[in-house]
């Protein structure tokens, strides 16, 4: 296996499907990559769940707009805030705000106004947003307002798989926009795809990995789809192994394609196994996302079925995550905010090769 940075959709197809000793020796070689080029550091943020309000009705996503059996909720900034405190105050300088996607000026409001007082108060917090399709004066709004990174998963990078998994008021089109506004913008831009979804084939996701590197890509999260049984795409015949190898095969493709990007360890790897974060670390992924939203709305949140809720206890759920890191024989780190080393590099006008 060459240390490629230009790869062929056959060689992908081929590396994707590896398993056993072949697919060990694959997330060995992304993992000497990682330590080459990003260093064993592995950056902790604070996921906050701000609001499952949704004006989308993703056919595959749990907080789809018409699931009537979800308790909706928003944080106001103050309780936003509170969920910042409790990430700070646990050593962590990064936070990741997600919320389900709204246009209206209310909701936007209710971002900057956040994104404002956490700056505010804690300057060098690195924040991550990742709210939707926007436009782009929306986009420069949040990112005066002091969020740096922002997250919008494509999904699928084919414009077709894209329609059957998503009805006709999204748009393909709309979404690959958003992504060159937030690069315009001057955010570390992050997208990601959903592995082993409905329709795809194993075409669709070598071209998604064909794809970040056409867009450039500062950052990567992205995770096997999981049914939710609440929605039109939970019933499908799926197999968790599957997803799972596929999962973090792709972490280690991309890894070895894109040396010097983020890239997550997903939650949705960690619901298909018990380990499955620690999996996604030894693939190649760079960057833990856990939870700090208030636990009592954590269940509220449920994109797909058996979600993980995390603990009550975030400093003591911290702690033996630090602890699983280091007996990886990695770094884990709290105290940078961890720029994408990517997104230095372009930004700098340096060759990345
Ligand atoms: N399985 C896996 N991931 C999902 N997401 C939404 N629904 C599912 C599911 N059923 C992911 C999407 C979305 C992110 C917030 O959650 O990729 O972008």
């Amino acid at each position: 296996m060459a240390n490629v940075t230009s790869i062929s959709k056959k060689e992908i197809i081929e590396l994707l499907s590896l398993k056993g000793s072949e697919q060990i020796e694959l997330h060995r070689k992304a993992s000497e990559i990682r330590r080459d080029s990003v260093s064993d550091r592995v950056y902790i943020r604070g996921l906050i769940e701000f609001s499952n309000i949704c004006e989308n009705d993703c056919f595959y996503c749990g907080i789809r707009k018409s699931n009537n059996n979800v308790r909706r909720y928003e944080l106001t900034p103050d309780e936003i805030l509170g969920a910042v405190d409790e990430a700070a105050s646990s050593g962590l300088t990064s936070v990741v705000l997600q919320s389900g996607e709204r246009r209206d000026r209310r909701f936007i409001s209710l971002v900057t106004d956040s994104l404002r007082i956490i700056k505010q108060k804690y300057p060098f917090m690195g924040i991550t947003l990742s709210s939707g399709e926007q436009d782009r004066s929306v986009y420069e709004e949040f990112h005066k307002a002091g969020a740096s990174r922002y997250l919008l998963r494509i999904e699928t990078s084919n414009e077709e798989h894209y329609n059957r998994l998503h009805p006709g008021a999204m748009s393909f089109r709309e979404r690959i926009r958003s992504l060159h506004d937030l690069r315009d913008t001057g955010f570390q831009v992050g997208t990601g795809v959903m592995i082993n979804s409905p329709f795809q084939i194993p075409e669709n996701l070598a071209d998604d990995i064909l794809f970040f590197q056409t867009l450039d890509i500062d950052m990567c999260g992205m995770g096997p789809f999981i049914p939710h049984s609440g929605t039109p795409l939970g019933k499908v015949e799926y197999s968790a192994e599957e997803s799972f190898n596929l999962g973090l095969n792709m972490i280690a493709v991309l890894r070895i394609v894109m040396p010097d990007i983020n890239i997550a360890s997903t939650t949705a790897l960690e619901t298909l196994s018990p380990a499955g974060r620690e999996s996604g670390l030894m693939a190649g992924a760079n960057v833990v996302m856990p939870q700090f939203s208030p636990f009592s709305l954590r269940d509220s949140y449920t994109l797909y079925d058996n979600k993980p809720l995390g603990s009550e206890d975030n400093r003591g759920f911290l702690d033996s995550l630090k602890e699983k890191i280091k007996s990886l024989g990695l770094i884990p780190v709290t105290e940078n905010s961890g720029t994408s080393i990517h997104y230095i590099r372009r930004t700098q006008n340096v060759s990345t090769c």
